[in-house]
C-alpha cells in the first residue's frame, strides 16, 4: 500500500527499508499523548474556524473512541504504520472518512513529536520524581532510627572517624534532594509546547498556539519555529539529571555490596533481595544492589548517545532525531527500575549495629580526639597530632587501643593527660562532640532530618 505520504514519489518503499524506517516499534508508548495532542489541535482549529465546529467535535469525539477502544482492547496497533502519529491518524480517518483528513491542518510530524515527547516526558518525571522521593523518605526514615548507631566513617576506605549510621544515611539523602530539585528544574524547560511550529516555519493559519499549549497544560510555547522543532535539550537534560541521579544510586549501591560482604557484615539484605550461587551454597550475593551499579553506566551510554545523535544536525528536523526516543525511554525505564528495587531492599535490610560499633572500636578513630584533647590543654595541634601518633603507634604495637591504655603510659607521654581523657575519647563522646552544623551529632542528623521533612512537607507521624 501507498505511504500517506505518497505524493511526488510513489509512497511505496522497500520492506527492509521500511522497517528500518519506522519507529511504531518504540514511539507507541507515546499513544496517548498524542491522542491528548491531537484533540487539543482539533479543539483549536475549530475555535479558530479553520474547520467547522461540527467537525472539530467530530475529531474530538473519533480519537476519543480511538482511546478507549485502545485502552479497553478492541483496537490494536497497527505496526505496519510507520510511526504512532501515522497510525492514530490513519485509524482516524478509517472511522471517520473525509473529516478525518482535516487534523493534520496546520500542523506537522516535527512538531507533533516534538510536543509527544515534551508530554510523554512530563509525565515520566512524575513518576520518577515520586519514586524519588519514596526512596529519601526511606533513607530519611533509617536515619532517625539510627541517629545512634556508631560506625567508623571512612575515608580512602580507612577508618576515619565515628560517624552514626544515620548520619552517613542522610548523606545520601542530601545528594537525591539534589537530584529531585533537578528534576524539577528539568521539567520546567521542559514546560514548552512546540505545537503550532508546524514543519519548520509556522503555518500561514490563523492558529492559536497560546490556546493549545494551555489546552495541554504548557505554560510556554517555543519561539522560534525552528528551534521548536529540533530542540531535544529537554531529553538531554532529563539524561544528565538521571545519570547523576544513577551515579547516586550506583554509591549507595556499592556501599550496601560492600557492608553486606563477609570482610564487613554491617548489613544483612533480606532473602527477598539476595541471591544464592548455583554451585556455592553458603553464598548470598547482592545481585540486585550489583545491577543498580551496573545499570548506570547503560544510562550514561544513553546520555552520550543522544549527545553524539545531535551533535552534528543542521536545522531544522532530521530523521536522526527519531533516535531520541529510544536511549531517553531507557534511561526513564532503567531508573525508574532501580528506584523500586532500591527502595525496599533499604527498608528490609537488617543493620548489624554490633558489627558496626565493633569495627568502630578498632582502627584509631578516636585519635583525632586525643590530638583535639591536648589543644584543649594548651598544646598546638601539630604537635598535639604528633605526640598523639607516637600513642597510637605504641598501641599497635602493643595490641591495645587508646580506651585501655593505662594513665601512667599517657602520662609518660605528656602530663598534660589526666583522668578525664578517657571520657573525651570515648567514642559516643565523639560522636556527640561533632554537633557543628551538619556534623554527625545526634542533634545535627535530626535537624537534618527536620529539614528534608519541611522540604517534602510530610510529617510520618501523621501517616
Ligand atoms: N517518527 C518520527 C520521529 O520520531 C516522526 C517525525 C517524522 N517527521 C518527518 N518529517 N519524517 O522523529
Amino acid at each position: 500500500m501507498a505511504k500517506m505520504w505518497a505524493g511526488v514519489t510513489a509512497g511505496i518503499t522497500d520492506p527492509t527499508a521500511d522497517e528500518f524506517n519506522s519507529s511504531i516499534g518504540f514511539d507507541r508508548r507515546m499513544v496517548r499523548q498524542d491522542i491528548r495532542g491531537s484533540m487539543a489541535h482539533a479543539a483549536m482549529l475549530g475555535a479558530k474556524g479553520i474547520i467547522s465546529p461540527a467537525e472539530a467535535e467530530q475529531l474530538g469525539d473519533g480519537l476519543a473512541a480511538i482511546l478507549e477502544d485502545l485502552e479497553s482492547g478492541a483496537l490494536a496497533i497497527d505496526f505496519g504504520c510507520e510511526d504512532i502519529h501515522m497510525f492514530v491518524e490513519q485509524e482516524l480517518t478509517r472511522r471517520l472518512g473525509e473529516v478525518g483528513k482535516k487534523l493534520h491542518t496546520a500542523r506537522s510530524r516535527n512538531d507533533q513529536v516534538a510536543l509527544d515527547l515534551r508530554m510523554y516526558l512530563r509525565d515520566e518525571c512524575k513518576e520518577l520524581h515520586d519514586l524519588l522521593e519514596a526512596l529519601i523518605k526511606t533513607l530519611t526514615a533509617l536515619a532517625g532510627e539510627h541517629k545512634e548507631s556508631i560506625m567508623p566513617g571512612y575515608t580512602h576506605l580507612q577508618r576515619a572517624q565515628p560517624v552514626s549510621f544515620g548520619h552517613y544515611m542522610m548523606a545520601y539523602v542530601m545528594m537525591l534532594l539534589r537530584d529531585r530539585e533537578r528534576l524539577s528544574d528539568t521539567v520546567k524547560r521542559m514546560d514548552v509546547s512546540p505545537i503550532g511550529c508546524c514543519a519548520l516555519a509556522g503555518t500561514t493559519y490563523d492558529t492559536d498556539r497560546r490556546m493549545e499549549a494551555e489546552l495541554l497544560g504548557f505554560s510556554r510555547i517555543a519561539l522560534n519555529s525552528m528551534d521548536g522543532v529540533s530542540d531535544r535539550d529537554f531529553c538531554l537534560e532529563l539524561m544528565s539529571t538521571l545519570s547523576i541521579l544513577m551515579m547516586h544510586l550506583s554509591r549507595l549501591a556499592e556501599e550496601l555490596i560492600l557492608w553486606a560482604s563477609w570482610e564487613f557484615q554491617f548489613i544483612q539484605l533480606s532473602d527477598a533481595y539476595t541471591t544464592g550461587s548455583s554451585i556455592m551454597p553458603q553464598k548470598r550475593n547482592a545481585d540486585m544492589a550489583e545491577l543498580v551499579r551496573g545499570k548506570t553506566g547503560r544510562v550514561y551510554g544513553d546520555l552520550m548517545g543522544l549527545l553524539t545523535t545531535l551533535k552534528g544536525l543542521p536545522l531544522a528536523y532530521n530523521k536522526d532525531m527519531q533516535e531520541d526516543k529510544e536511549c531517553v525511554f531507557d534511561a526513564c525505564d532503567t531508573v525508574k527500575l532501580c528506584l523500586r528495587v532500591l527502595t525496599p531492599m533499604l527498608s528490609g535490610m537488617t543493620v548489624r549495629t554490633d558489627n558496626m560499633l565493633r569495627a568502630a572500636q578498632t582502627g584509631f578513630i578516636n585519635a583525632t580526639d586525643l590530638a583535639d584533647y591536648l589543644v584543649r590543654k594548651g598544646l598546638p595541634f601539630r604537635s598535639a597530632y604528633k605526640l598523639s601518633g607516637q600513642i597510637v603507634a605504641k598501641c599497635m604495637a602493643e595490641g591495645q587501643v587508646l580506651e585501655t591504655l593505662p594513665l601512667e603510659a599517657y602520662q609518660s607521654y605528656s602530663p598534660l593527660f589526666e583522668e578525664d581523657l578517657y571520657a573525651q575519647i570515648d567514642l559516643r563522646t565523639c560522636m556527640e562532640k561533632r554537633s557543628s552544623e551538619g556534623g554527625t551529632s545526634v542533634a545535627s542528623v535530626e535537624a537534618q532530618i527536620a529539614y528534608v521533612k519541611e522540604v517534602l512537607g510530610y510529617d510520618e507521624n501523621l501517616h
